[in-house]
């Protein structure tokens, strides 16, 4: 009774006025699938594929000509890796790029097998001549660019190479053993690893990576671990945050829900809700290049107008 008498009931006065409500929880999607997205894929630029949006449904996207020639990856098991390699893969092919797919896993990306601009390393010495001739590659359109006179974004390269890395700590550690077993002096993968990571962005050759753990081990060198200028965190422990989201201030808990993770790039965190494509839908993205709205029968868009004037109606109930 006493406490009742004596509380201050007036709650605009106290300790917490003046602060800012946490952004974190805003509204983010609970899924955001192909249906949903398609607008923000179709105007997506054609080297800034869409990873996802934020909590007020604004793309987040990662530009691989200006923020980033390279992604990093790094997700607990489960944690949507792959998911986000496959959404990038596709967007990209859809916009003429050329993928190339080093999977020791083998199946994780089997929607872009026999996909005509998709290319698949599927063991250890598969994944060693890929990265070797993509090496080269690079080199070949530095020469081009040196040779160009005009604006080096302009030269005439070929086109834009994705390399969609899975697994980057178990096949680097593999490769390592392999490279041991090669002639002293020859040009190895981890030597066109380290050249794609530093040479890439002029020859527009782009690695996406996914690591579980992406320590500098992991990567051959923490100069390289600098040339991934976006890292993609999910499902990750302090540690994780600690090693490459360090310029992002202190560490923020894990989203749990699922798809949901931090984009960080130039000392910020991008809480994201990331897209979401079924292996088909990759696949038709890939084929067909991005189509703003498919021309759905009169019915069908009939019937979808009036789910979405129900759906409206009772969200506009629930908030209430
Ligand atoms: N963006 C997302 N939205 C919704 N569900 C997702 C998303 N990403 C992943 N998932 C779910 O999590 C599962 C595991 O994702 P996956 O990319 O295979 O994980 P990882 O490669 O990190 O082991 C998927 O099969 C899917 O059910
Ligand atoms: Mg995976």
């Amino acid at each position: 009774m006493g406490l009742v008498n004596t509380m201050n009931i007036d709650f605009s006065q106290g300790l917490y006025s003046g602060l800012a409500t946490p952004v974190s929880s805003l509204n983010f999607p609970e899924l955001l699938d192909y249906e949903s997205a398609r607008d923000l894929i179709a105007s997506a630029g054609e080297s800034a594929p869409l990873l996802g949006v934020n909590g007020e449904g604004e793309p987040v996207s990662v530009c691989l000509d200006e923020d980033s020639p390279h992604v990093l990856v790094n997700a607990g098991s489960g944690g949507g890796k792959s998911v986000i390699l496959r959404s990038v893969a596709a967007q990209m092919l859809a916009r003429g790029s050329r993928a190339v797919f080093l999977d020791v896993k083998r199946h994780s990306h089997r929607w872009a097998k026999g996909l005509p601009n998709a290319h698949y390393a599927a063991t250890l010495p598969e994944i060693g001549n890929a990265l070797i001739s993509l090496g080269m590659e690079v080199h070949r359109r530095n020469e081009v660019v040196e040779a160009f006179p005009g604006p080096i974004e302009e030269a005439p390269v070929g086109p834009r190479l994705v390399v969609l890395f899975e697994e980057l700590n178990a096949t680097m550690t593999q490769l390592q053993a392999l490279d041991r077993k090669l002639p002293r002096g020859s040009y190895t993968a981890m030597d066109a690893f380290r050249d794609i990571m530093f040479m890439g962005r002029a020859a527009k050759v782009h690695i996406v990576a996914v690591a579980q753990f992406a320590s500098t081990a992991a990567l051959g060198g923490g100069d390289i671990r600098e040339n991934f200028s976006t890292r993609i965190l999910a499902r990750y422990t302090k540690q994780a945050w600690t090693m490459l989201a360090y310029d992002c201030g202190l560490p923020q808990p894990s989203p749990e829900q699922k798809g949901r993770g931090m984009v960080c790039r130039a000392g910020k965190a991008r809480q994201t809700q990331f897209l979401y494509l079924t292996e088909e839908e990759a696949a038709e993205l890939a084929r067909g290049g991005h189509r703003p709205e498919r021309r759905l029968p009169a019915t069908v868009r009939a019937h979808r107008r009036a789910r979405a004037g129900r759906r409206a109606l009772v969200a506009s109930r629930g908030s209430l």
